[in-house]
């Protein structure tokens, strides 16, 4: 492809230009500084392409995702969350006796330190699970000094079984503590979804047995969910992954920045939202207006993507097995269809088609995680284990790359010029 060229006062500069494997392509403006003095400014990285990584292609025009090549769709219907976390690991799917492996070692390692669970009762009960999950990764760190070194394959490699193995019963007992209820331990004979589900919602006074339905649309919505190339979360925990600190560090810092209302925590934000409209008795457009007016800073939360400009595949997916999750667990909940309601009335307005606004993977999510029984305030947390595979594979990718560099943007200062110091009696 033919480089670049720009024009900057009377010099005509060429930076290269960098091809993808589908069509996408970035000019190359590393030496930009060096032959102008003149850095770039793109607020929100809207523009800018840290590097290169093989892990996620979206197509946001078209509406496509895929990992590792495969179509969100045919992983969604046919494969397991720990099939695909193995292939967002390793670059492929595994084979039988691979997959095999990988889930006994996943299952192995479900279980915590007996005395993690003094971290859980420190908390407050009405502590946010975000926060508490961050916590606890962060503190998983101090139980593991042998998975602590970045450069180290193998205890990288553990490390990253240790985390997608153990972070369910984290989010199970963090729950059971605020609930009041015995600790319930992990069942290694139980798929991924199930034994989480088990570890939530059964008490040791009673046979449980999770609900097929759940089970087969939890294992989806994972997967759904487990990665999305640079997204707000997995370049937080590559730009820590950077400086190399260690593992859990940077999944804790992926899990802060995923609880954001215009992140992860979009989801829950959607159902406050559509309880909210319920309470007030707001008519929709009412609701419409109030998104569309600059002055209000209520947003429709689920709605808009900074990549997707036609369709987020994920919400399509989404919307359809909430509907068929609902009827098949016989709820009918108001919340879907005022859901759909408000998608309809959005997309036909001026606004939102000219801005080329449609819901996002938190619109409906949602709603299927209420059916399940999850408290709202657990929803990012379901985000966040879904998205653990991608977060370690971008962090494992980074400190891979020979070429990685630290993180570390430039800026536009735009501060006070020089001035002495005034002691504080003349000020
Ligand atoms: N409701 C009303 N107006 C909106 C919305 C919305 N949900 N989203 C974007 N806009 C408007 C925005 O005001 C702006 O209008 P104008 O051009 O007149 O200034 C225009 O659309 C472009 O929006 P932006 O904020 O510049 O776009 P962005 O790419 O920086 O932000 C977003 C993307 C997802 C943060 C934003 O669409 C948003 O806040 N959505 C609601 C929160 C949400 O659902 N977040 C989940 C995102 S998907 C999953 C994930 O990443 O975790």
């Amino acid at each position: 492809m033919a480089d670049a060229r720009f024009l900057y006062e009377d010099h005509e500069l060429t930076f290269p230009v960098v091809e993808g494997t589908e069509s996408d392509a970035a000019v190359d403006i590393s030496a930009l500084r060096g032959k102008t003095g003149l850095v770039t400014l793109d607020r929100g990285f809207a523009n800018t392409a840290e590097g290169q990584s093989a892990i996620t292609y979206i197509n946001g025009e078209e509406g496509i995702l895929r990992y590792r090549g495969y179509p969100i769709e045919q992983l969604a219907e046919k494969s397991s969350f720990l099939e695909v976390a193995y292939l967002l690991q390793y670059g492929e799917l595994p084979t039988k006796a691979e997959l095999d492996e990988y889930e006994e070692s996943i299952t192995r390692h479900t279980l915590l330190r007996e005395d993690v669970k003094h971290l859980f009762e420190a908390f407050p009960h009405t502590a946010h699970p975000m926060q508490i999950l961050a916590s606890a990764t962060s503190a998983l760190a101090t139980y593991y000094p042998d998975a602590l070194d970045p450069m180290d394959r193998e205890s990288v490699d553990l490390g990253s079984r240790r985390l997608i193995a153990k972070t369910p019963t984290m989010v199970a007992w963090s729950y059971k503590y605020r609930v009041h209820q015995p600790y319930v331990y992990p069942d290694n004979n139980l798929d991924y979804a199930s034994n989480f589900l088990r570890m939530m919602f059964s008490v040791p006074a009673e046979e449980y047995l999770a609900d097929r339905v759940i089970a087969q649309a939890l294992n989806m919505l994972l997967i759904l969910h487990a990665d999305h190339g640079q997204n707000c979360s997995s370049s937080a925990v590559r730009l820590v992954g950077s400086g190399h600190a260690n593992l859990f560090s940077s999944i804790a810092a992926g899990i802060h920045a995923l609880s954001g209302p215009l992140h992860g925590g979009a989801n829950q934000a959607v159902l406050e939202m559509l309880h909210q409209i319920v309470k007030s008795g707001d008519d929709l457009d009412t609701v419409i207006k109030r998104a569309k007016d600059k002055e209000d800073p209520f947003r429709l939360m689920g709605f808009g993507h900074r990549v997707y400009k036609n369709f987020d595949p994920r919400a399509r997916i989404i919307k359809k097995a909430a509907e068929e999750v609902l009827t098949s667990l016989g709820v009918d909940d108001p919340l879907l269809d005022l859901a759909m309601q408000l998608e309809e009335v959005a997309l036909s307005d001026d606004y939102f088609v000219e801005r080329k606004l449609y819901p996002n993977v938190d619109f409906y999510s949602g709603i299927i995680y209420r059916a399940m029984g999850f408290p709202t305030d657990m929803f990012t947390v379901l985000f966040a284990l879904g998205r653990l595979p991608g977060w370690i594979a971008q962090w494992r990718e980074l400190l891979g790359d020979p070429a990685a560099k630290i993180f570390r943007p430039r800026q536009l200062y735009s501060g006070a010029d020089t001035r002495d110091y005034v002691a504080i009696d003349d000020r």
